[in-house]
């Protein structure tokens, strides 16, 4: 694998493998739409060379969005922001996606927190399991975000089904406790986010699409790296064009979610990485599918992703904190110059 290669996604030419994953920067203003600032974040990362640029999760339904500032992709009204947004990061080579969420019971705010149970992944955010009518409306309003994402310019969007948000509630056994057809089974916990997939796809045609999916987690009655595989192939089959593989197997996203984690219960295919990447997790379901997989995490310089390559662990590689700490990481890469890379301190 060369991730410095160009990649067809979908018909889209990426002029090289290195995405930016969705990282929320609060930048936005208080009523959801895009900001200079926001604009200015992406486009240095554009600048810097990135192939794939995911803009941070972006609130289907303004009531569950994850924090303050929160890009907004709710309502038509903010469409002119997101276009800036687009034009702004496409201006500079990137390709321009948005991840669309809604966050179920981790929404910041103290409004309704819903799940598929009452399961809470946050401290007293106890959810209220969604009903069938719920559910449905809920599926469309991915529908009307992925509308407003392509009239606005995006090449894509990526569906967010991982990271214990809503989707990925229904996708986990920790969370779904339900007895009805989004529970259960594999296929049942899938069948929300499958609806979602088809949904868009009927109303919107072959418009790009990704899933982003935890592949393990490392949580009583979660996602083992088999069922990660059944998931990836039921996705895939749903309909997308590319699989994000994130994953939960520490706590420095959830701090808040009761089980305990701990280094010597991870997968033993893990420990040949950074704790807390995903990357070998991408590893292990990129042979069961046929459309590109991106792998994640922990890739803090230019001896990772040489490894990453040699293993021939995924097809495009996510730098999140890299590109934090430093817009042009990806082109210090490129041009040879990794030793100017500004590291990412904790
Ligand atoms: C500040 C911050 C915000 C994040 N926001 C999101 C998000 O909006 N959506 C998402 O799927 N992941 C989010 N993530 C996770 C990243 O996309 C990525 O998976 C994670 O940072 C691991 O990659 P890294 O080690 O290269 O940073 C966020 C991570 C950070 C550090």
């Amino acid at each position: 694998m060369d991730f410095s290669e160009p990649i067809d996604i979908a018909g889209l030419e990426v002029k090289n493998r290195f995405v930016m994953p969705p990282m929320v920067r609060s930048l936005a203003s208080e009523d959801g739409s895009v900001t200079d600032a926001v604009i200015q974040h992406y486009e240095d990362r554009s600048r810097g060379q990135v192939g794939l640029i995911i803009v941070e999760a972006a609130a289907i339904a303004w009531e569950h969005r994850i924090g303050m500032k929160n890009i907004g992709i709710h309502d038509d009204r903010l469409i002119p922001g997101l276009k800036r947004l687009a034009d702004g990061i496409k201006a500079h080579g990137a390709r321009a996606f948005i991840q669309i969420n809604h966050s179920g019971s981790k929404t910041h705010f103290n409004t309704r927190y819903v799940g598929p149970s009452n399961i809470p992944v946050v401290k007293h955010k106890i959810p209220e399991p969604l009903s069938l009518e719920e559910i449905y409306d809920i599926t469309q309003k991915f529908v009307d975000a992925t509308r407003r994402a392509m009239e606005a310019g995006f090449d894509g969007v990526e569906i967010h089904g991982a990271h214990y948000y809503l989707l990925s509630e229904f996708l986990s056994g920790y969370t779904n406790r339900r007895n009805d057809e989004y529970g259960g089974t594999t296929k049942k916990k899938a069948k929300f986010s499958v609806e979602v997939i088809r949904a868009i796809r009927r109303e919107l045609g072959d418009y790009p699409l990704i899933f982003r999916m935890n592949g393990v987690e490392n949580v009583e009655n979660g996602i083992t790296i088999d069922e990660g595989i059944e998931i990836a192939k039921i996705i895939e089959h749903a309909g997308i064009d590319v699989l994000h593989i994130s994953c939960v197997v520490d706590s420095t996203f959830n701090p808040g979610l009761p089980p305990v984690f701990d280094k010597e219960s991870q997968p033993d295919f893990l420990k040949d990485y950074p704790y807390d990447s995903c990357i070998p997790i991408a590893g292990k379901i990129r042979p069961h599918v046929s459309v590109p997989v991106i792998g994640v995490g922990e890739v803090r310089d230019a001896i990772l992703v040489k490894k990453v390559e040699r293993d021939n662990m995924c097809d495009m590689l996510g730098i999140g904190r890299g590109l934090l700490a430093d817009p042009y990481f990806i082109q210090k890469i490129l041009e040879g110059h990794e030793e100017d890379i500004i590291p990412w301190k904790e």
